[in-house]
């Protein structure tokens, strides 16, 4: 049987597909996964993380138990692992895979969880490889654009921040050409733009795209404000980060100029990009955002071992 790996958000470039697992994260949502306590009754899920999570961990750990299957987790799989007496990648998904029925997996090379995906025996979920993709979080985005505007069609979305880091924006981006008259303002520091093949991929895809260094022009016009952290942690010296860290911060001034119906999102956590008097604006969707996570997360999980 073709095991139902989730490496890349471009596998799931299928409208019909993406109603469908909203409809069940909607159902498992609005029924608290009443009805769903014994789906996974059995199953073990291993989540093993290099690096540090809170949302991505806990939603799938919390996900995993509602739908009645267990867990087994390592929080800093780089320090407590055998990863630290010098164990490969690919040896410790050989020994995992014989614990458990699935593998989620955080780590800071990319291409880990393909790497990965070619070698397990058992479905293996990518958590974040490095710069490269977040899948999972690209479809509680888009989830939560959905629920919010609707659909994509006829949006003005803004991404904001580190574009060349940012591995959420890389896999967001992946569904934007599924949707009509979509435009994207690209928003970041020249030492930080969108990767080229991901700008070529958006062009070649006919997907209007303009790129920024100013937040402020694109405010009023953005139906979707998608901000991100700086990910000080792929930077090579402390300067050069300090160089960029702080370049767009949203504050109260700053919200009176943006769309009336927009929306702000950002997969978290922040350090000061958005201000803590946002939080009060209903406008600010990133909590709701962070708890949709756990329903589309259940409802992938649901994918991956029922196939439905
Ligand atoms: C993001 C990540 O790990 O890429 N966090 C998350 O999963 N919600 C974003 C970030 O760390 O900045």
């Amino acid at each position: 049987m073709k095991l139902r790996h989730i490496v890349t958000a471009e596998q799931f470039l299928d409208r019909k597909f993406l109603d469908k697992l909203f409809v069940l994260a909607r159902k498992m949502e609005k029924t608290d996964m009443r009805g769903y306590t014994n789906a996974l009754r059995g199953k073990i899920l291993a989540t093993v993380f290099y690096e540090p999570s809170t949302r991505t961990r806990f939603s799938f750990e919390s996900a995993m138990m509602k739908l009645g299957g267990q867990v087994l987790t390592t929080e800093s799989a780089g320090q407590f692992s055998s990863a630290v007496k010098g164990e490969t990648l690919e040896d410790s998904i050989r020994i995992i895979e014989g614990y458990a029925d699935a593998i989620v997996l955080r780590h800071p090379q990319t291409g880990a969880a393909r790497i990965a995906s070619d070698i397990a025996s058992v479905p293996v979920i990518n958590a974040g490889d490095g710069s490269g993709e977040h899948p999972t979080q690209a479809l509680l985005d888009l989830y939560t654009i959905h629920k919010e505007k609707g659909s994509l069609d006829n949006l003005h979305i803004s991404l904001v921040g580190d574009l060349l880091y940012g591995r959420t924006i890389h896999s967001l981006l992946k569904f934007f050409p599924l949707y009509k008259n979509l435009t994207v303002s690209c928003v970041s520091p020249k030492k930080l733009k969108l990767p080229d093949e991901h700008l070529q991929y958006l062009k070649n895809n006919n997907v209007g795209v303009e790129m920024q260094q100013n937040m402020k022009p694109v405010l009023a016009r953005s139906d979707v404000l998608y901000m991100t952290r700086v990910q000080k942690e792929r930077f090579s010296s402390l300067k050069e980060y300090e160089s960029v860290k702080g370049t767009y911060v949203l504050d109260q001034p700053m919200l009176t100029s943006f769309k009336k119906d927009g929306i702000v999102m950002h997969p978290l956590p922040r350090v000061n990009e958005i201000a803590a008097i946002v939080d009060q604006d209903p406008r600010a969707l990133y909590f709701k955002q962070a708890k949709n996570g756990l329903y589309i997360r259940a409802a992938l999980l649901h994918w991956v071992f029922k196939g439905k």
